[in-house]
C-alpha cells in the first residue's frame, strides 16, 4: 500500500511527538490570531469575575490544531486538562467516571465530540448548564436518580464537522470558534519551530517550499518537515537544503500544491470519468476506493478550499482551475 501523506489522525509514533512539539502557550500558538485574541479576552474576563470560561466549540479540518488549542485554554485558565472522545464513552458511567475528577477550573476536553451518542448528551446538558449530573443507580424496582453536583468547570469540544452536531448541544457553547487553514508565512514560521525544537538545520527556503506544501495544516508541516529530515541524514549531511526538500518531496509524491496521489484520484476521476461532475460523494468514494467519510473530511475540505472542487446540490463538481493544473482541456457544458 501507498504511504499516505494525509492520513485523518495521527499515527501511533507520531501521537507522542506531536505532543513534544505542542505550543504551550498563546505566544508559542502561531496564526488562528482572530481565535486567539477572542479566547485571550473571553479567559481574562472570565479570570477578572472568578469564573470559568464559557464552553468553546472548535471545529475545523484535522491537524489544524484544535488539540494543541484546548491544552493552551487550560493551562491558561490555570486548570488541567482532562481529554476524552465522543466515541470513548459508551454508558453514561464512563461520562460520571470522568466528570467526578474534574477539579474546580479544569478543561474537559472531548474531541470528535459530534459521536457522543444521544443518551450521553443528554447527560452533558444539566452538567454544562448547571454544573450537576442526574445518575441513575440500581436496577429495576429499586433503581433511582441521584444527583450529583460538580465544580465548575470549562467543556472545550471539538470537532472537524460541527454540522453533525445537535442543536441542543451547540447552543450550549457561549463559544464557537472556527479554525481556518494556516497560511504559508504561519506554516513556515510553524516548520522553522519545529526544525530548531528538533535541533534540525534547515534553509530558509526550504521552510517556505515544505510550508507550501503543508494544505495550511500544521500536522502535515511536521510530518513533510520529518519527512525531509530523514533524507537529509542519510543522503546528505543533515542540513536540510532547498534542492534535497525538492527530491524528497517529489519522491515522496506530494505536489507544489500539497496534493497527494489521493487528490489526484479524486480529482482526475471527477474529470476523466464523469466529465467533470456533478458528482455525488458515495459514487466517488465507490469509484476511488476510499470511505466516503474520509474523503468529505481529509480530502475534500482542502480542494474546496483551493477552488479545485465545488459542492452543489447535485454533486461534487471539478472547476476550471482544476483541469487547468491538470493541462486537461475544459468540456463545453
Ligand atoms: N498554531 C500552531 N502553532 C504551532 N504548532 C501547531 C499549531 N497548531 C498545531 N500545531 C502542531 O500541529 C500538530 C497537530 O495539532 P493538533 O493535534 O492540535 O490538531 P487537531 O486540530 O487537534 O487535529 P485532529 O482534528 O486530528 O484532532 C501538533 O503537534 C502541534 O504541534
Ligand atoms: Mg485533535
Amino acid at each position: 500500500m501507498e504511504e499516505r501523506i494525509l492520513s485523518e489522525q495521527a499515527t501511533t509514533e507520531e501521537v507522542s511527538l506531536e505532543q513534544s512539539l505542542r505550543p504551550h502557550s498563546f505566544h508559542e500558538y502561531i496564526g488562528q490570531d482572530h481565535v486567539k485574541e477572542n479566547l485571550k479576552i473571553f479567559i481574562e474576563a472570565a479570570k477578572i469575575r472568578n469564573e470559568t470560561l464559557d464552553h468553546v466549540l472548535l471545529y475545523g479540518p484535522p491537524g489544524l490544531g484544535k488539540t494543541t488549542l484546548a491544552s493552551i485554554i487550560a493551562a491558561e485558565m490555570g486548570g488541567e486538562m482532562r481529554s476524552t472522545s465522543g466515541p470513548a464513552i459508551e454508558r453514561p458511567g464512563d461520562l460520571a467516571s470522568i466528570l467526578t475528577t474534574i477539579r474546580p477550573g479544569d478543561v474537559l476536553f472531548i474531541d470528535e465530540i459530534h459521536r457522543l451518542s444521544r443518551s450521553i448528551e443528554e447527560i452533558l446538558y444539566p452538567a454544562m448548564e448547571d454544573f450537576c449530573i442526574d445518575i441513575v443507580v440500581g436496577k429495576g424496582e429499586g433503581a433511582r436518580s441521584i444527583r450529583l453536583d460538580l465544580p465548575p468547570f470549562t467543556l472545550v469540544g471539538a470537532t472537524t464537522r460541527a454540522g453533525s452536531l445537535s442543536a441542543p448541544l451547540r447552543d450550549r457553547f457561549g463559544v464557537l470558534s472556527r479554525l481556518e487553514y494556516y497560511t504559508r508565512e504561519q506554516l513556515k514560521q510553524i516548520i522553522l519551530r519545529t526544525a530548531r525544537l528538533l535541533q534540525t538545520d534547515i534553509h530558509d527556503d526550504a521552510a517556505s517550499e515544505i510550508a507550501s506544501r503543508s494544505r495550511g495544516t500544521p500536522r502535515i508541516a511536521n510530518r513533510l518537515l520529518r519527512r525531509v529530515r530523514d533524507f537529509a541524514q542519510v543522503k546528505g549531511d543533515g542540513t536540510i537544503s532547498l534542492p534535497l526538500t525538492m527530491d524528497a518531496l517529489d519522491f515522496m509524491r506530494v505536489d507544489r500544491l500539497g496534493l497527494d496521489h489521493i487528490d489526484h484520484k479524486l480529482l482526475k476521476g471527477v474529470i476523466e470519468k464523469f466529465n467533470g461532475g456533478p458528482v455525488g460523494l458515495e459514487t466517488i468514494a465507490a469509484t476511488i476506493g476510499e470511505e466516503a467519510e474520509t474523503i468529505e473530511d481529509v480530502y475534500e475540505p482542502y480542494l474546496l478550499q483551493i477552488g479545485f472542487l465545488q459542492r452543489t446540490p447535485r454533486g461534487r463538481v471539478a472547476t476550471v482551475s482544476a483541469y487547468k493544473y491538470f493541462r486537461m482541456e475544459v468540456p463545453k457544458r
